[in-house]
């Protein structure tokens, strides 16, 4: 058997094509099916897709060393990771989550050539609800910015017990992304050189504080409907959590701008200038500077939820008023006080009380 030091140095000493045959693992790219993006299922090259071995020699160790034992690959495609993980620590155990099957098949295959594969697989997406996260000391992330990370993050952050992320940047965007999570998800000092072409040539890794007391204060918020309260300043990153609250669908920005409370769905920060903020319905850019922003769920009663599907879906409507009628217009901005109105795409406003007739333009 060999010793840690000796398998880093065989590992070394080999190109990655070599490992993989080593590993018996094929670095399949495209799969034949149509899907999201963020699958990635055509036109990548394996080296674009996958994690070089050559990569992690350094960050493995630390981390076993720190006592980390269990390894999580969110997103692993066909297992390199794990397999490395699971080959370089016997005592040690790897999970891997991927969503195409095609993928999870080749890790499953390599795994059973392992002399000691303590290592399981997951069929899954790991944004969704149902979905728990394995439980693990190591989450290894190499994944795009959207909806679907946004989801792991929220999962991540309810663990109960502290863990290491380790990423590796993906676009540009992951680690500006990040930043909003630095007060629980915090960057450490540590982080290692990447070999392998990259939009950051580091793996930095993170910490998880799962004991930090803005979570409980999150809880509190969750339970209550309403404009969130002036206590929004106490959490230490106030617009991270009003964004990150906002990219879920049930939850909207509530603006205050110019004496004016309007309301507004967001895409998310344009990262560019982290000062804005997109908003998607209505499509509006704001400095988040200069104006007053809070966070509300998205009421249920019946003529607010109405109009935030037409405004979401820009339906195409027909409004009547006790002194005009029949205008085709979409419907862009709920404006909540001082006067509760709602602006049509012709920039006409209308008192929410004179309204006489609003209907879907069929
Ligand atoms: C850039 S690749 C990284 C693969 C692997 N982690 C590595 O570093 O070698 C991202 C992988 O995540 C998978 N993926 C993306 N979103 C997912 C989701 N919601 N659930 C499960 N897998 C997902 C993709 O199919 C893809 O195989």
């Amino acid at each position: 058997m060999k010793t840690l030091a000796q398998k880093i140095l065989f590992l070394k000493s080999q190109s990655l094509k070599a490992l993989d045959q080593f590993f018996q693992l094929r670095p399949i790219t495209d799969v034949e099916r149509d899907g999201a993006d963020v699958l990635y299922l055509k036109g990548l090259t394996p080296e674009a897709l996958y994690t070089s071995y050559h990569d992690l020699l350094e960050v493995m160790p630390w981390l076993y060393q720190q006592g980390a034992r269990r390894w999580c690959d969110v997103g692993c495609g066909v297992g390199r990771t794990c397999l490395l993980w699971a080959w370089l620590f016997e005592d040690a155990e790897a999970h891997g989550v991927e969503l195409v099957p095609e993928r999870l098949e080749e890790a499953r295959s390599a795994a059973r050539s392992l002399p000691a594969p303590h290592t399981y697989w997951i069929e899954g997406d790991f944004a969704s609800p149902s979905q728990k996260l394995p439980d693990a000391d190591v989450y290894f992330i190499y994944l795009a910015t959207g909806p679907q990370l946004d989801a792991l993050l929220t999962k991540l952050k309810r663990r109960s017990s502290p863990a290491w992320v380790v990423v590796v940047e993906s676009h540009g965007d992951l680690k500006p992304r990040l930043q909003w999570e630095a007060w629980w998800l915090a960057p450490t000092a540590t982080r290692f050189a990447l070999q392998s072409q990259r939009h950051d040539p580091w793996l930095q890794v993170y910490r998880t504080r799962p004991d930090h007391p803005v979570l409980s204060l999150e809880d509190a918020w969750e339970g209550r409907s309403g404009l969130l309260p002036n206590e929004l300043a106490l959490h230490p990153s106030p617009l991270g959590y009003l964004l990150g609250k906002s990219f879920q669908r049930h939850w909207e920005l509530v603006v205050e701008e110019f004496a004016e409370m309007w309301t507004m769905e967001t895409l998310g920060l344009t990262w560019f200038n982290p000062q804005s903020i997109q908003g998607e319905h209505p499509p509006r850019q704001i400095e988040w500077t200069k104006v007053k922003l809070g966070l509300r769920r998205l009421p249920e009663d019946v003529p607010y939820r109405q109009w935030a599907d037409w405004r979401r879906h820009e339906t195409s409507l027909r409004y009547s008023t006790a002194h005009a009628d029949g205008r085709r217009v979409k419907l862009r901005k709920i404006i909540l006080s001082p006067v509760p109105c709602l602006e049509f795409s012709d920039g006409v406003r209308i008192q929410c009380q004179d309204l006489t007739n609003l209907e879907e333009d069929k």
